[in-house]
């Protein structure tokens, strides 16, 4: 398995039964979204909220219940990639286009865990060009 699906999966671990779970977006949050959907196959009870239209998709398409922040109201945790984290864990997300809506899930949400590989650890935040939202 590559680093980049083994921790995406490893993510869903801090999933527990009764919770509501934010799903980010992007490649590696592709990785725990089909974890959820095996767990959740599997019996595991939880409410989901996406952060992308194309979570959205993704999660309904592997059976997990998925529901807007308006219809889930508080989140208790949710896992996201990231674009660059700099070394005090200071992080730029975005890059993919959902920055107002991961923003807006993450501020709802008791707990975020961003789940990143090494080449994202960078000295100083800001190499990446990042679309900003009007
Ligand atoms: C979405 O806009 C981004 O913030 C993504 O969460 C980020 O780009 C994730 O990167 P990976 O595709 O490398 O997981």
């Amino acid at each position: 398995m590559d680093p980049k699906q083994l921790a995406g999966r490893k993510a869903a671990d801090f999933i527990q039964d009764g919770m509501t779970i934010g799903l980010g977006t992007g490649t590696t949050a592709y990785h725990t979204i089909l974890r959820v959907g095996e767990l959740v196959r599997d019996g595991l009870k939880i409410r989901t909220v996406y952060t992308s239209l194309e979570t959205r998709d993704l999660a309904t398409k592997h059976g997990i219940p998925c529901l807007s922040l308006e219809e889930a109201g508080h989140i208790d945790m949710t896992i996201d990639g990231a674009d660059e984290i700099d070394p005090r864990g200071n992080g730029i997300k975005g890059g993919r286009g959902a920055l107002l809506y991961e923003k807006i899930i993450a501020s709802a949400s008791s707990k975020n865990i961003w789940v990143v590989g090494e080449q994202k650890l960078v000295k100083k935040l800001g190499a990446f060009p990042l679309p900003v939202e009007v």
